[in-house]
């Protein structure tokens, strides 16, 4: 990797954006992945280059990618669905403002430099709203987001396709499933339940789950998440033919179906269901997606279903 190919990564201390780093961290040599994130987490300040960092602060944001000569950013920073209910106003301005700077940034860039800078950005299964099929939900469709941060992540989407095709910026997008991990939190999301049941059946403990028990959704385990987002940052650019953002998923269950599969390996393990604001936004979701867009662009397929994923968080 030369100098202006390093990578910076914002939210790198949230869900994703541990095991984002730990694996470019590993690929790339860690000094070349600059972890940014208004909070500390020593999973990635621990390991290699971390900096305090307000995607807000567009001169900051600038003055660290000249500094450090990055070539491409994983824009994670963001506030999720069930979080982002509670203040509008707010998960509108970081997670809109903050792509924005980030798109503005390449283009500046882009414009400056002989190289031309990468971004990749998560987009969600919240871009989906009720009145779609909810099987095998198609990449084009129309989209009527019921949260303010689907309504960021639709929008979003928009901003990117914009960005590469006035500007030639090369941002590439998944609409990720709920993702499901170990080595990190995860924090403020509708699908995080599925974490929190997982965590509660290995430390022996009971749950009480805030979504219906039949209740289905798309989900996929973090090797796959990081993975797909790698692959498509390495995939030929000639033949990334959705530039808003690709529909991906690896799995789908719901609470009732993830129970059983726990109970194949904890006996005894018991749950009550006490639906609340999340049950609503969970209904309003995909029981199951199409990828298939992201199959024959770049070649994706998921390595681990639900009976992998349970026996690996266990
Ligand atoms: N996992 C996210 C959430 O539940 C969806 O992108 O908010």
């Amino acid at each position: 990797m030369s100098n202006t190919e390093r990578i910076l990564i914002t939210g790198a201390s949230g869900q994703l954006g541990v095991e984002l780093t730990m694996h470019l961290r590993a690929r790339h040599g860690a000094d070349n992945v600059i972890a940014t994130d208004v909070r500390d987490n020593k999973a990635v300040s621990g390991t290699g280059p971390f900096e305090q960092l307000d995607v807000l602060d567009s001169d900051s944001l600038a003055a660290m990618v000249r500094r450090h000569r990055i070539g491409t950013i994983y824009h994670l920073a963001a506030i999720l669905s069930a979080k982002g209910e509670a203040d509008i106003r707010w998960t509108w301005k970081l997670n809109m403002d903050g792509l924005l700077n980030v798109l503005e940034l390449a283009r500046d860039e882009g414009a400056a430099a002989s190289t031309r800078m990468e971004i990749f950005w998560p987009s969600s299964i919240a871009v989906f709203g009720p009145d779609l099929p909810r099987e095998n939900t198609p990449q084009e469709c129309p989209l009527n987001p019921t949260t303010v941060y689907g309504i960021t992540k639709l929008a979003g989407e928009q901003l990117c396709a914009y960005y590469h095709r006035k500007f030639g910026v090369d941002v590439r997008s998944l609409r990720f499933p709920g993702l499901i991990g170990n080595k990190s939190e995860p924090g403020g999301g509708t699908t995080d339940y599925s974490v929190d049941m997982l965590r509660a059946a290995a430390a022996g403990e009971s749950f009480v789950c805030p979504v219906r028990p039949e209740t289905r959704l798309p989900m996929m385990y973090m090797d796959d998440a990081v993975r797909a987002a790698t692959d498509l940052m390495d995939a030929d650019g000639s033949k990334l033919r959705v530039r808003s953002s690709y529909n991906i998923t690896a799995m789908s269950f719901s609470p009732k179906e993830l129970l059983d599969a726990i109970r194949a390996h904890v006996n005894g393990f018991d749950v009550a269901y006490r639906p609340d604001h999340r049950a609503e936004i969970a209904s309003s979701w995909p029981d199951s997606i199409d990828d298939s867009a992201a199959r024959r662009d770049w070649g994706w397929e998921p390595k681990f279903d639900l009976p992998d994923m349970v026996r690996e968080m266990l």
